[in-house]
C-alpha cells in the first residue's frame, strides 16, 4: 500500500534566480496555482493520505503557505467571500495531511530521503520531485498500479534526445514490455559516451525502506551531492527489482525559466 509522499523541497532553485532568491520555485504559479498544489492533486487522485515535506529555514514560506490560519481567519471575518472561504477550506484540507523535515543544507536527493526515515511506515512510499509536472494523465497512480502487479520498486521514465543525456538520471534496461521494463543499471548525469541508453528518469520514484540502510553508506557523488540515483544503483546490484514505467501523460520541466514559462502555455491549453 503506497499511502504516504515525500516531496524535497529545499533545494536552492539556482536555474530560477533571481525570482528564486525571494520565492520559493514550488510556489511559483503556473496558470494561476503554485507549482506544488498540481504535484498534490496528482497524489491526493492517486490514494496519498500524508505528504511530508522536505524544506528548509530559507524556504519556511512553504509552511506558511499552508499554515496560515490567522490570515485566512480575520479577512474571511470581513469578507465573508466565497471564494476565499472555498481557498481556505483546501488549505485546511492539505494542513491535515502534511508533516515537515528540515534539510537546511541541501545535499542531494538522497540526503533529503534520509531525512524523512522516521516518519515512514510501510515497505514502499512515493517520490515526487516539484520540478517535473506531468499533465494528461496520473503518473503516480499508474505507478502504483505497476507496483502492485510487480511488487517492485518503481521509477517514471521517458525517452530523451541523446545530446541531453547528462542532464538525467539513465537508465539500463532489460525485459522490456510495452509500458514498462526492469532496470538492469542507473547512472547519474553520465556523459553522452558512458549512457547506457537515453530512457531518463522522471521526478517519480515508489522506493522501498531499505533505500536509507543504502543512503546511509553513499559517498558524495556526480557534483558532490547524495543521490538516490546512486542508493537505486547498489539496490539493483542487490538484487532489488526496479521497474521503468513509461508514463502516457505529458511531461513539463519547470525547473528553468524557459521550461516554467512553457508549463504555464501547456497547462493553459489543455484546459
Ligand atoms: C534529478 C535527479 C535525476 C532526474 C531528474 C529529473 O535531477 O537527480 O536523476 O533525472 O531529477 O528531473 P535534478 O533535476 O535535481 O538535477
Amino acid at each position: 500500500m503506497i499511502k504516504q509522499a515525500i516531496i524535497p523541497l529545499a533545494g536552492l532553485g539556482t536555474r530560477m534566480l533571481p525570482l528564486t532568491s525571494v520565492m520559493p520555485k514550488e510556489l511559483m504559479p503556473i496558470n494561476g496555482k503554485p507549482n506544488l498544489e498540481y504535484i498534490l492533486e496528482e497524489c491526493l487522485e492517486a490514494g496519498i493520505k500524508e505528504f511530508i515535506f522536505i524544506i528548509s529555514k530559507n524556504k519556511l514560506s512553504i509552511k506558511k503557505y499552508f499554515f496560515n490560519d490567522n490570515f485566512y481567519k480575520k479577512i474571511i471575518k470581513k469578507k465573508k467571500d466565497v471564494k476565499i472561504i472555498q481557498e481556505y477550506k483546501k488549505i485546511k484540507k492539505y494542513q491535515k495531511m502534511i508533516k515537515f523535515v528540515y534539510q537546511n543544507n541541501p545535499k542531494g536527493t538522497g540526503d533529503a530521503v534520509l531525512k524523512c526515515k522516521k516518519f515512514i511506515k510501510n515497505k514502499f512510499f512515493l517520490m515526487l520531485l516539484p520540478d517535473d509536472l506531468i499533465i494528461k494523465s496520473n503518473c503516480s497512480k499508474e505507478m502504483i498500479r505497476l507496483h502492485k502487479k510487480t511488487n517492485g520498486s518503481i521509477i517514471a521514465t521517458k525517452r530523451i534526445e541523446k545530446k541531453t543525456v547528462s542532464r538525467w538520471g539513465i537508465l539500463s534496461i532489460k525485459n522490456k514490455k510495452k509500458k514498462y521494463f526492469q532496470i538492469k543499471d542507473v547512472i547519474e548525469k553520465p556523459s553522452i559516451k558512458k549512457a547506457p541508453s537515453n530512457f531518463a528518469i522522471i521526478g517519480r520514484y515508489i522506493l522501498p525502506t531499505k533505500i536509507f540502510g543504502e543512503i546511509k553508506k553513499l559517498k558524495p557523488g556526480q557534483g558532490g551531492e547524495i543521490h538516490i540515483t546512486d542508493a537505486i544503483r547498489r539496490l539493483i546490484k542487490k538484487e532489488n527489482k526496479f521497474y521503468g514505467n513509461i508514463f502516457t501523460g505529458k511531461y513539463l520541466d519547470c525547473g528553468t525559466l524557459s521550461g516554467y514559462i512553457n508549463s504555464g502555455i501547456e497547462i493553459f491549453k489543455g484546459k
